[in-house]
C-alpha cells in the first residue's frame, strides 16, 4: 500500500495536480450530496473547467444515507452509464461522502481510482484522510469497509465558508482530540475562540500532520494508530444510540470527556487536567442529554466496538493534556461509571 498523499492548496491548482498524476480515465465521476452540490461543485467547477464533462452523482445528504443499499445504487448508476476499471470517481462532500465513495470506488470492479476533497472541517482533518472507507448497517456505525487510499486528498478552506456553524464545530471536536493525544500547543491554540477562524488552515495542517504520522508508522491500526480513537470508544456508541441526533464531533467530544474521566481514575491524569478538557468541550458543545435508560444499549454497543479483543474493552486514554497511550483494557463497571460521570455534570 503506498503512502496517503495530501495536498493543502486552492482549488484553483486540481488541475495541475492531476495532470502531474500523468494518468487518464475513460470516464470522470463527481460524487456530492445536494448540499455540496449547491455550494461546492459550482466552485470546483469554475476554478476547473476541464470538469464540466464529467458525469455527476448526486446523494441526498446525511449519515442516514450511508448505507450499503446506496452503494448498490451507485454501483449500478457506474455500469448503466459505462463505467470500467479506468474510471475516477471524485467525491466532493463530508465525511459521508467520502467514506461511502472511497467504499463504493475500491470495491467497485475491484478497485477503480478515486480522489477525495472533503468540504466539512471534519472531512478535511480526518474522514479524508487515512485510508478507511465505510457505510453504517441499521444499527452501527462503519461496520462495512475497506482500507484504501485516494490518489490524493486536496484541500482548500475555502469549501467551509458554507458550512454550518454547528458542522464546523462538530470537526473540531476532531482537532480538540489531536490536540488532547499528541500537541498540547494545538489544545492551547484552540482556547483562542477570537482567533479561531483565522487559525483555522494553521489547525487544519496541524491536524493532518498529526494523523499522518500516526498512518504513516501504522496503517493497519495495529499500534500507536490506535491513539486517534481517544474519545470514540465511547463516543461511536453515543453516535449509534442516537444517530440522527448527534454529530460525529458531538458525540466523540462527549466520548473525550468519559474517556479523560476514565484516565483520571487510572491515575493517568490529574484533576486539573481532567478539568482543562471538560472545559474545552463544553466551551465549544453543549451537553448531550444522555438517559439513564440508555446505559445499558451504550454499554451493548461498547462491548460489541470493532476495536475491542477477546471482548474485552480496549481503550486509548490520555496521560496528560498533549499525551497519550493505548490498549487499556477496561471492565464495563468502570466504562458505566465513566458514563454516569458525563450524565451528572
Ligand atoms: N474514514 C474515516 O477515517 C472517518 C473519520 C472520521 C469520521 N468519519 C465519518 O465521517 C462522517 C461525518 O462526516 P461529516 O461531519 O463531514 O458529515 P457529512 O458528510 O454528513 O456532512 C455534514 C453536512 O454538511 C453538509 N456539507 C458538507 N460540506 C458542506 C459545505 N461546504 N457547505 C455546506 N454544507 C456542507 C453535508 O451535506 C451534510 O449535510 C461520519 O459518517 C463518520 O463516520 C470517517
Ligand atoms: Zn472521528
Amino acid at each position: 500500500m503506498t503512502n496517503p498523499i495530501y495536498h493543502i492548496d486552492s482549488i484553483a491548482s486540481f488541475e495541475n495536480r492531476i495532470n502531474k498524476l500523468g494518468k487518464t480515465w475513460t470516464n470522470i465521476y463527481i460524487l456530492v450530496d445536494e448540499n455540496t452540490k449547491k455550494h461546492c461543485y459550482p466552485l470546483l467547477l469554475d476554478a476547473n473547467p476541464f470538469l464540466e464533462v464529467a458525469n455527476l452523482l448526486v446523494l441526498d445528504a446525511g449519515e442516514d444515507y450511508k448505507t450499503l443499499e446506496i452503494c448498490d445504487s451507485l454501483w449500478s448508476s457506474l455500469i448503466d452509464t459505462g463505467a470500467d476499471r479506468k474510471s475516477l470517481i471524485i467525491n466532493l462532500g463530508g465525511g459521508v461522502i467520502t467514506d461511502m465513495g472511497g467504499f463504493v470506488a475500491s470495491t467497485f470492479k475491484r478497485g477503480i481510482d478515486f480522489i477525495h476533497i472533503p468540504t466539512t472541517l471534519l472531512g478535511q482533518v480526518d474522514a479524508a484522510f487515512g485510508g478507511k472507507t465505510g457505510v453504517n448497517l441499521e444499527y452501527s456505525k462503519n461496520q462495512v469497509g475497506t482500507f484504501a487510499h485516494p490518489l490524493f486528498t486536496f484541500i482548500d478552506s475555502q469549501f467551509l465558508r458554507t458550512l454550518p456553524e454547528r458542522e464546523l464545530l462538530s470537526g473540531l471536536g476532531e482537532v480538540v482530540k489531536y490536540g488532547l493525544i499528541a500537541d498540547k500547543s494545538l489544545f492551547e491554540l484552540l482556547k483562542d475562540k477570537e482567533n479561531l477562524i483565522q487559525n483555522l488552515d494553521s489547525i487544519i495542517a496541524t491536524s493532518i500532520k498529526i494523523k499522518e504520522g500516526y498512518v504513516l508508522n501504522d496503517f493497519k491500526e495495529s499500534g500507536d494508530r490506535k491513539k486517534l480513537n481517544f474519545g470514540h470508544s465511547v463516543g461511536h456508541a453515543i453516535e449509534s444510540c442516537y444517530m440522527g441526533e448527534v454529530l460525529h464531533g458531538e458525540a466523540i467530544s462527549a466520548g473525550m470527556i468519559c474517556e479523560s474521566y476514565l484516565s483520571f481514575t487510572e491515575k493517568l491524569i490529574s484533576q486539573e487536567d481532567l478539568n482543562q478538557v471538560i472545559e474545552m468541550v463544553f466551551s465549544f458543545f453543549s451537553k448531550i442529554e444522555l438517559e439513564e435508560k440508555m446505559m445499558e444499549p451504550l454499554i451493548n454497543e461498547l462491548k460489541a466496538d470493532k476495536k475491542n479483543e477477546n471482548g474485552v474493552m480496549n481503550f486509548t486514554l490520555i496521560n496528560g493534556i498533549g499525551e497519550s497511550s493505548i490498549n487499556h483494557f477496561l471492565g464495563e463497571e468502570k466504562v458505566k461509571e465513566s458514563l454516569m460521570f458525563y450524565l451528572n455534570l
